[in-house]
């Protein structure tokens, strides 16, 4: 008998606060899938909703129980499960994964109200992404796979001025106090939730520079957990050893403060884990394929992809360090991951009557 594809819904969750670049990683993975995620055509054109052909990204604010007035009056953040809906969560991402359409709740960002529902349909990558992915355990085991971003407090401070200050015209003041009211709540809900991700992005102040304190060159580790199905961690060299790299000279041009690689083995909450960190920042986006071609298992389908996708969007913010190329190594090992599970899924009933 004949096994017929069964289309099969793959499920991501991204989970960082807010202001943290989950937008801009959404980007990149849409890309690695080609092309654009946008908002639903003739829907509310509030919808935080992003589809392209592959990929729907749902943000998880549309399960907020509570809309502004309604957290205000109970004096609980957004950050609160008590703001959030985790029942329907579970029931929609679950009847999704299953091929089922659902009608899904809007939370409107700019009246702060909760707008009429709107129709998603199944789509091939199911992209949860938002502030607690990872937090209800009923939802945590629908994801096929999950990161966290993890930005520094320093980091995510700095971040905030250039935005805030910059573009929105608050005060210094103002952005710390509002940082400061969030922290109870961040770290009681949001932050614990990275010890059940298959991989985080931690964002760091450098340690080139001594008492950085201007937040512009980062040091990022990506790090990998051991033992997840479908996804192999990447590495640099040797799979498995230790190594500190400085790529900087006749291949790589580095101004000042250069560029540090480090590759190794660690456990991150009693799981064993593969870390590969890069601290300073790229002078020339076309000189990546050097260190393109000393890292192994990045899932590529050509040499130099990783490069390419980095030289397309030199435009988004983080382009030129560990950010961007982590980034966008995760999204193609999605993309690899991805293709391992509707693979597996067709050849199951076959592997089923071996048995
Ligand atoms: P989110 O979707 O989590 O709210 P965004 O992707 O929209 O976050 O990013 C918010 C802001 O944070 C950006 O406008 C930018 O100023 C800053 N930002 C995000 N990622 C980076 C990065 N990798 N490097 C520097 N700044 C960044
Ligand atoms: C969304 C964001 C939160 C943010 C909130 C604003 O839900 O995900 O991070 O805090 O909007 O909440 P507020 O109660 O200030 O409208």
């Amino acid at each position: 008998s004949c096994a017929a594809a069964v289309p099969r819904t793959v499920v991501i969750g991204l989970a960082a606060d807010s202001g943290c670049g989950k937008s801009t990683f959404m980007r990149r993975l849409t890309s690695v899938f080609g092309g654009a995620a946008e908002p639903p055509k003739g829907g509310n054109p509030d919808s935080n909703t992003l589809i392209s052909d592959m990929t729907t990204v749902i943000c998880l604010d549309d399960y907020h129980s509570l809309d502004r007035n309604g957290r205000k009056e109970k004096g609980v953040t957004a950050l609160d499960p008590r703001a959030n809906n985790f029942d329907l969560m579970y029931e929609q991402v679950k009847a999704l994964k299953e091929g089922v359409a659902v009608d899904k709740p809007i939370y409107n960002h700019v009246t702060g109200l909760l707008d009429p529902p709107e129709l998603i349909k199944p789509p091939k990558i199911l992209v949860i992404e938002g502030l607690h992915p990872m937090f209800d355990e009923r939802v945590r085991d629908l994801l096929d796979f999950s990161i966290y971003l993890d930005i520094s407090n320093e980091v995510k401070f700095a971040w905030k001025i250039q935005r805030d200050m910059a573009e929105r015209g608050h005060s210094l003041e103002s952005i710390k106090a509002s940082i400061e009211a969030r922290k109870p709540d961040f770290d009681a809900y949001i932050d614990p939730q990275k010890q059940y991700a298959d991989a985080v992005i931690e964002v760091l102040p450098t340690q080139l520079i001594p008492d950085d304190n201007e937040g512009k060159v980062l040091r990022v580790k990506l790090i990998m957990k051991e033992e997840v199905k479908h996804f192999s961690p990447v590495y640099l060299f040797d799979e498995g050893s230790t190594i500190s790299w400085i790529p900087c000279g006749r291949k790589l041009t580095c101004s000042y403060p250069g560029i540090k690689f480090f590759y190794g083995p660690d456990t991150y909450f009693d799981h064993e884990v593969s870390v590969m960190e890069m601290d300073g920042q790229f002078d020339r986006l076309d000189e990546l394929i050097y260190v393109e071609s000393h890292l192994s298992n990045i899932s590529t389908k050509f040499y130099g992809e990783v490069t390419q996708q980095m030289l397309k969007h030199s435009d988004f913010p983080g382009s030129n360090n560990g950010t961007g190329l982590f980034q966008t190594i995760i999204g193609l090992k999605i993309r690899d991951l991805y293709e391992q599970l509707v693979s597996t899924k067709v050849a199951t009933p076959l592997e089923a009557t071996k048995a």
